[in-house]
């Protein structure tokens, strides 16, 4: 069932969210170039066991964004004003990929506001030269053709399963330029977040595909390295998408965070 996206304005953004369910708060952060339509496999399968809000970050989706440049951490402030909006002090934080970058920045910001934090096919180290160079290089493709450039380079690597790369490619044709673009920038110069690591206290979640072409395995690997404590759940055969492609076992694994 279609859940009714609501909004907020928060820093000059409108942001769309939805709300559903009873329970711990759980937010799920999608990853680029998605929306949080991602999510909803994992919300319905989570929401009688939690308030989950599923965002769309300021320029996916149906909410709006600036021209002007902004950082994962700006993008973590809209979530924050969210939470303000929707009066929920202290929450579950949980994202895929660029989603995970943006969970990690609100940690490191609001730790006080997280009673748990997911990283769902993610990870905690900054760009490499030549990934940050690339980023920079898309973007000014983006600009001149469009997001379809990132919906050509990006399918075949979010998923080996051809139903997800169809519904994943329409949902990236239909984000808007400067979104794609703000992102990549942000994406290109977030800090890295492994030397934080250890100051976090609240319960910590891994869940990665063992066949992630995007990120691989290892960076969960070397977060749990780095942070025995946390939970890292490997998903065999998963790709980039696990909550899409295996949406009960990354459901399973976000129980973890089950009060
Ligand atoms: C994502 O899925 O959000 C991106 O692949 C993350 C990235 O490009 O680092």
């Amino acid at each position: 069932m279609e859940v009714k996206m609501k909004f907020v304005s928060v820093h000059g953004i409108d942001l769309a969210y939805t709300r559903r369910g009873t329970g711990t708060p759980l937010v799920l952060i999608h990853g680029f170039p998605l929306d949080h339509t991602s999510w909803d496999k994992v919300a319905s399968l989570l929401e009688s066991e939690f308030e989950i809000i599923t965002p769309d970050l300021r320029g996916f989706g149906q909410s709006t964004t600036l021209e002007t440049p902004y950082t994962v951490s700006d993008m973590a402030d809209d979530l924050a004003g969210l939470l303000d909006s929707l009066e929920i002090e202290k929450t579950v934080i949980a994202g895929h990929s660029m989603g995970g970058y943006v969970a990690l920045a609100f940690a490191k910001k609001y730790p006080q506001r997280v009673s748990g934090l997911g990283l769902i096919s993610s990870q905690a180290v900054a760009d490499a030269p030549d990934r940050k160079e690339g980023r920079y290089k898309t973007a000014a493709e983006v600009a001149e053709k469009g997001t379809v450039v990132v919906a050509d380079a990006m399918t075949p690597k979010l998923s080996a399963d051809v139903k997800v790369q169809s519904i994943v490619r329409a949902v990236i044709e239909k984000q808007g330029k400067s979104g794609v673009i703000g992102a990549l920038q942000a994406m290109a110069e977030r800090e890295d977040s492994m030397s934080f690591l250890s100051l976090f206290t609240f319960p910590f979640l891994l869940v990665h595909g063992d066949s992630d072409l995007l990120i691989p395995i290892e960076r969960a690997r070397e977060i749990k390295a780095a942070l025995p404590s946390a939970k890292l759940v490997e998903l065999p055969g998963a790709g980039h998408t696990p909550m899409m492609e295996f949406p009960e076992a990354t459901a399973d694994g976000l129980r973890f965070f089950a009060g």
